[in-house]
C-alpha cells in the first residue's frame, strides 16, 4: 500500500538581502527604458556578494526550515539537493549539508545531488516522492533543497540573473498533494544553455534557442500531460482543468507567453467545428504547426489577448517573487508555488488544482499537478504551511538596493577570485538577514568554512 496524500508538507524560501533595481540597470546598460521592466517583466534582481556560495545558500535555507518547523535532524530519512551551481566535480552539496545533521547523530540519510540546469530541484523532488512511495521508505520525512546563484557574463542575458534557495519537506498526509500517475516529461539533447567552462561561473547561452527549447518542451509536456490525464480521468483536460498554473520563470514575460501557448494548444486540440464556433476570429490559425510558431508574432499576440484574463487569475499571482528576485534557476518554479500560496487565504486555496511546469536547459522538463487539501481550518497543515511563509513579503521589502555600478564590481570581484586560494571574502555581513550562513574562507586545499549571522541580534 502506498502512503496517502504524498506531497509537500513544509516550505522555506531564502533570497539574498541584496538586489539591483531593473530601472537603474536599464539606465546603466544604456538600453531603451522599459526593456527590462516591461519587455522582460522584471522589477528587481537579487544577487550574492562573495560572502555567499552554493554551500551557504543551502545551509541557510535548510537550517531555517528545520528551525521554523521544529523538525529534528533524525526525522529526515532522505535529503536531496538540486543545483547547477557547481563548485566541486565530486563532493556533493548534500554532503556539505550533513554538517547540520551529524552533530545530532543523524547520518542514516539517503540521497545526493541532481544536476541539469533549472530542472535539478524537480528531479530531487520527484526522487523524494518516489522514496516515500517505495519499499525502502522507513516512515521518516524527505527533505528537498534547491538553490542557485544565477549570474551571466556582460551582455543581453545579465539582467535575467537572480539567486535563491528553497527547502521542502516531502511526506504523507501533505497539504499539497502530488496527483498520481499523470506526470509528463520531455527530455532531449540541446545546446541552448550550458556550463562547459569550469573556469567560469557563467553559462554559454544561445538566447533565442533557449526560448525555442523552453516552448518546445512546454508544448510536449502539456500535450503528454493531457493525454495521460484524459486516459486516467476520462474527462477532457484544458486550461479550465487548473485553478492555477505555475511555470519555471527565467523572466516573467516568458511565463505570460507560455500561458498563452497553452491556450493556443487548447485551441488546436478542439474539433474544427467547435474551434470555429467558439473562436471565429482565430480560424486562420487552425492549420498552424506548433513547431513552426515559436516566434510567430500574430499567434503570440492573438492568444495572449485571448488568455489575458485567465492569466491574471491563474498565473500572475505566482510571479510575485520572480518579479522581485529574478531567475533563481532550480528554485524558480517553487518560488512560483510560494508566491501562489502567499497571494490569498488558505480558504481560497483549499481544494484547488495546480499545474506545474519545470524546465531545465539542455534539456529536461516535466509537467505534473498538485491538489491542495480541502482542509484549511486554523492550525491545519495547509494553514500552518502558509502562515510559516509570512516572513517573505517583509523580508523582500527589507533588502538593500545596490547600484548597478557596485553590482558590476561585485561580479568582477567574483570573476577575479573564482580560483584564488587561499581566499577570504572581503564583503561585509552587515546587511545579511539573521540566520544567514556566510563563507568565512576557502583554504589552500579548497576546503570551505562557514559561519552564521546570529538568529537574534
Ligand atoms: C532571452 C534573451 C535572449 C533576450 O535578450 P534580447 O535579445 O536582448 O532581448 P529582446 O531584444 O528580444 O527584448 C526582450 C523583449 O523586450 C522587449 N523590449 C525591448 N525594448 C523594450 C522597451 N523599451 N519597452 C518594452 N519592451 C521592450 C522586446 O520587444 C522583447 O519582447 P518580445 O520578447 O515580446 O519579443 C536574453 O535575455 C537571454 O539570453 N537570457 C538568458 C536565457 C534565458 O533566460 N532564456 C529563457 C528560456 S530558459
Amino acid at each position: 500500500m502506498w502512503p496517502n496524500n504524498v506531497g509537500i508538507r513544509a516550505i522555506e524560501l531564502y533570497f539574498p538581502a541584496l538586489y539591483v533595481d531593473q530601472v537603474e540597470l536599464e539606465k546603466f546598460d544604456g538600453v531603451s527604458p522599459g526593456k527590462y521592466t516591461i519587455g522582460f517583466g522584471q522589477s528587481k534582481m537579487g544577487f550574492c556578494n562573495d560572502r555567499e556560495d552554493i554551500g551557504s545558500l543551502c545551509l541557510t535555507v535548510t537550517q531555517r526550515l528545520l528551525e521554523r518547523y521544529s523538525i529534528q535532524p533524525c526525522d529526515i530519512g532522505r535529503l536531496e539537493v538540486g543545483t547547477e551551481t557547481i563548485i566541486d566535480k565530486s563532493k556533493s552539496i548534500k554532503s556539505v549539508l550533513m554538517q547540520l545533521f551529524e552533530p545530532f547523530g543523524a547520518t542514516d540519510i539517503e540521497g545526493v545531488d541532481s544536476t541539469n540546469a533549472c530542472y535539478g530541484g524537480t528531479a530531487a523532488l520527484l526522487n523524494a516522492v518516489s522514496w516515500i512511495e517505495s519499499s525502502a521508505w522507513d516512515g521518516r520525512l524527505a527533505l528537498v533543497v534547491a538553490a542557485d546563484n544565477a549570474v551571466y557574463a556582460k551582455g543581453s542575458a545579465r539582467q535575467t540573473g537572480g539567486a535563491g534557495a528553497i527547502a521542502m519537506i516531502v511526506g504523507p498526509d501533505a497539504p499539497l498533494i502530488f496527483d498520481r500517475g499523470i506526470r509528463a516529461s520531455y527530455m532531449k539533447h540541446a545546446y541552448d544553455f550550458y556550463k562547459p567552462d569550469l573556469r567560469s561561473e557563467y553559462p554559454v547561452v544561445d538566447g533565442p534557442l533557449t526560448i525555442q527549447c523552453y516552448l518546445n518542451a512546454l508544448d510536449n509536456c502539456y500535450q503528454k500531460y493531457c493525454e495521460k490525464a484524459e486516459k486516467k480521468t476520462a474527462s477532457l483536460v484544458s486550461l479550465d482543468t487548473f485553478d492555477a498554473l505555475i511555470f519555471h520563470s527565467p523572466y516573467c514575460k516568458l511565463v505570460q507567453k507560455s500561458f498563452a501557448r497553452i491556450a493556443f494548444i487548447d485551441f488546436l486540440r478542439l474539433s474544427n467545428d467547435e474551434a470555429i464556433k467558439k473562436y471565429p476570429q482565430l480560424e486562420k490559425f487552425r492549420d498552424a504547426k506548433l513547431e513552426k510558431t515559436y516566434f510567430d508574432r500574430d499567434i503570440e499576440k492573438a492568444f495572449m489577448t485571448l488568455s489575458n484574463e485567465s492569466f491574471k487569475v491563474k498565473t500572475h499571482p505566482s510571479l510575485y517573487i520572480s518579479n522581485l528576485v529574478g531567475n533563481m534557476y532550480t528554485p524558480s518554479v517553487y518560488a512560483g508555488l510560494v508566491s501562489l500560496l502567499i497571494s490569498t487565504s488558505p480558504e481560497n486555496l483549499a481544494g484547488k488544482k495546480v499545474g506545474v511546469f519545470s524546465y531545465g536547459s539542455g534539456l529536461t522538463s516535466s509537467m505534473y499537478s498538485l491538489t491542495i487539501t480541502k482542509d484549511a481550518i486554523p492550525n491545519s497543515p495547509l494553514e500552518t504551511l502558509i502562515s510559516h511563509l509570512s516572513y517573505i513579503k517583509p523580508q523582500l521589502d527589507a533588502r538593500k538596493c545596490v547600484a548597478p555600478e557596485d553590482y558590476t564590481k561585485i561580479l568582477e570581484q567574483r570573476e577575479t577570485n573564482w580560483h584564488t586560494l587561499p581566499f577570504e571574502p572581503q564583503s561585509t555581513i552587515d546587511s545579511m538577514f539573521p540566520g544567514t550562513y556566510y563563507l568565512v574562507k576557502i583554504d589552500e586545499m579548497y576546503r570551505r568554512t562557514y559561519a552564521r549571522v546570529p538568529l537574534f541580534q
